[in-house]
């Protein structure tokens, strides 16, 4: 399928320096994590955000030099705070993934773009959104006067699920502390939230996708403005939802962009 209707002809780009970047980015095959796939007309009753944990599943080991605690993640700064995603072992993900996938971007970005987690290739890459999926998310970006050298980008999960199974409940637990100092280092004027995982765990709401789209919510101690919107490997299945995506994009420049 092309990926096709996302370039606006009618405004030029606006470019500003990007110069707190992380990452370059370029397009290969992604296998997209296995969630995105849900359909997002539910009637809300039954969303299961992360399977039942034994004890053990449960419990998120004890930190240590490379698996910092959740108050010394929150004090560092950005060179600190990626190396220490790297080398986290906070949780069993680390022994299957290639690399920790850190984010992307301007770090003083006006929009966060947070997703689910790393697949195949982002894991490879060490860069999230890559291939295809992010392939439609660079048009999507571009057609709001964006890019991902502008914005940040990055994912509620910094490893890699095995077979992009969804993420589990002590594994977003474990992870949370990068992404909340991620946020707060940042402090952007909106955050999208792409696909049911991101927006659920984000929010901490058991909704469905349908049911969080077409408002704002907030997040954190800054009340940071949230919109919630499809995941682009759900677009690229489904195309017919592009029109709605289109809306949740419209808003988020408003806020962006004023
Ligand atoms: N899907 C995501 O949610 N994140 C990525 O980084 C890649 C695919």
């Amino acid at each position: 399928m092309g990926l096709t209707p996302w370039v606006r002809r009618d405004r030029p780009q606006r470019r500003e320096p990007a110069d707190q970047r992380d990452v370059a980015s370029s397009a290969a095959p992604v296998s997209a994590p296995s969630s995105v796939g849900e359909p997002d007309d539910s009637d809300g009753s039954v969303t299961v955000m992360v399977p039942e944990l034994s004890a053990d599943e449960a419990a998120v080991p004890e930190a240590g030099t490379a698996s910092s605690g959740d108050d010394v993640i929150a004090a560092m700064e950005w060179d600190e705070l990626a190396s220490a995603v790297n080398a986290c072992t906070r949780c069993p993900l680390h022994e299957s993934r290639t690399q920790g996938v850190f984010g992307v971007g301007n770090r003083r970005a006006d929009l966060l773009i947070i997703g689910e987690a790393p697949g195949a290739e982002e894991d490879r890459r060490g860069e999230p959104f890559v291939g295809r999926a992010g392939g439609l998310l660079d048009l999507m970006l571009h057609a709001i006067g964006q890019d991902r050298s502008r914005v940040y980008i990055t994912n509620i999960l910094k490893s890699r699920p095995p077979d992009n199974r969804d993420p589990r409940a002590d594994e977003v637990a474990a992870c949370e502390p990068f992404l909340q100092r991620q946020i707060e280092l940042i402090q952007p004027k909106a955050i999208l939230a792409v696909g049911r995982v991101a927006a659920q765990n984000l929010l901490g709401s058991a909704k469905p996708l349908g049911k969080l789209r077409g408002d704002w919510h907030h997040y954190g101690p800054r009340t940071t403005p949230v919109r919630v919107s499809y995941h682009p490997a759900y677009l690229l299945r489904r195309p017919q939802d592009k029109g709605k995506a289109w809306q949740d994009l419209k808003a988020v420049r408003s806020v962006v962009m004023g």
